[in-house]
């Protein structure tokens, strides 16, 4: 196969991804990686949207084996703040300019669906900042209701492809369920993202050649790709890292591949990698999710250990953001960062709400 020409094709087959993915030679990934800025460039521009994360609550009811806040785990401390506490931290977000915030928990049924109701309704009153959910899989009812409540976005990863692995790795449950939820939450309006890990245990350059293919079959607006990071007091504990050298490659190809769609610079890539977040940056994302969890819970939120926004002060993160993204010649946008499809012939605009 030749590079050159598989990186300017319009349509990538299955093949042409996997032998993307399985590129070592230093100069063919440089390569990739300046063909992935370029896609970016062309259609996001230079600017980086950034997502404020408030992770207002640490139960969950699954038990994922790769991850720190599996129900079974019981050495972590549980902790959720109260509505009020949230939307004050929504408040804090938008203040300081930043136009998406983004609730996440674990899956925790204590907030049902009328609280999660009010929080998105309460957020919606004090700004026009988009709403992104990130609860886990809820009910389809739930999801119509939050949409009705002002809800914009819904994050949901498919995690991996491979409904062997997804079963193993999710107590027999199946991917095709996950699928549907992510299907109808687009139905109703939504902007979804979804996304993979990478570097699970078992899982080949294959299986993530397939999660690619099924981003591009979901029509995300946002595609996540974060490194595997081994979480104490899991089953997974002491498997290894994700590669940061496959994770890079993967948001390169996933750029080339899914085009006009968000990729962000996970807090796991940063996590793994001092310079991760550049790294991400210039290898197809145009994304950054800074954590807005007030400190005090912040440790607790350990679905993997050590996460490099431990310290990160809120009033301090856009401008030493401001200085990191200068050095690329980048810079942070001030606008919400809705879909990348929203303005292009999607027939959804008719549920954009302005
Ligand atoms: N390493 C990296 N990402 C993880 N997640 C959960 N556990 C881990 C881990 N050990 C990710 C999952 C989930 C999100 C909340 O965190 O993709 O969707
Ligand atoms: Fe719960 Fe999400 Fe962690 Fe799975 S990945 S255990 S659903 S928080």
């Amino acid at each position: 196969m030749q590079l050159d020409e598989v990186l300017h094709k319009e349509k990538l087959t299955r093949d042409e991804i996997i032998f993307l993915l399985k590129l070592k030679d230093e100069n063919d990934m440089r390569k990739l990686i300046k063909r992935a800025d370029e896609v970016r460039k062309k259609y996001s521009g230079d600017e980086v949207y950034l997502r404020g994360i408030i992770e207002f609550s640490n139960y969950c009811s699954e038990n994922c084996l790769y991850c720190g806040l599996r129900n079974d785990n019981a050495n972590i401390k549980r902790y959720r703040m109260q509505p009020e506490e949230i939307i004050e931290t929504a408040k804090q977000i938008s203040n300081l300019g930043i136009y998406t915030i983004v609730l996440q928990s674990g899956e925790d049924y204590y907030y049902d669906t009328d609280l999660i109701a009010y929080i998105i309704y309460s957020i919606k009153q004090h700004s026009n900042c988009a709403v992104t959910l990130s609860l886990g899989e809820r009910g389809f009812d739930e999801y119509r209701i939050w949409k009705l409540a002002g809800a914009d976005r819904y994050l949901l990863k498919h995690e991996t492809a491979n409904q062997k692995l997804y079963s193993i790795y999710h107590n027999h449950q199946m991917v095709g369920g996950r699928i549907r939820h992510l299907k109808f939450l687009k139905s109703l309006g939504y902007q979804i993202g979804s996304g993979n890990i990478i570097g699970l245990p078992m899982q080949t350059e294959e299986d993530i050649a397939d999660d690619i293919l099924l981003c591009d079959e979901l029509d995300l607006d946002m595609a996540v790709f974060g490194p595997f990071i081994p979480a104490p007091f899991t089953p997974y504990q002491n498997r290894r890292t994700g590669s940061i050298k496959l994770t890079l490659k993967t948001m390169a190809v996933a750029r080339i591949v899914l085009k006009n769609v968000h990729i962000p610079a996970t807090t796991a890539l940063a996590t793994i990698d001092e310079a991760g977040r550049i790294k991400g940056l210039t290898s197809g994302a145009n994304v950054i999710m800074p954590d807005f969890t007030p400190l005090q819970y912040r440790e607790n939120y350990e679905i993997y250990p050590n996460r490099n926004t431990l310290k990160e002060e809120p009033n301090n993160v856009k401008t030493l953001l401001t200085l990191q993204l200068e050095s690329i010649g980048r810079k942070i946008s001030s606008e919400r960062g809705d879909s990348l499809k929203l303005y292009f012939g999607s027939d959804r605009i008719l549920h954009y709400p302005y």
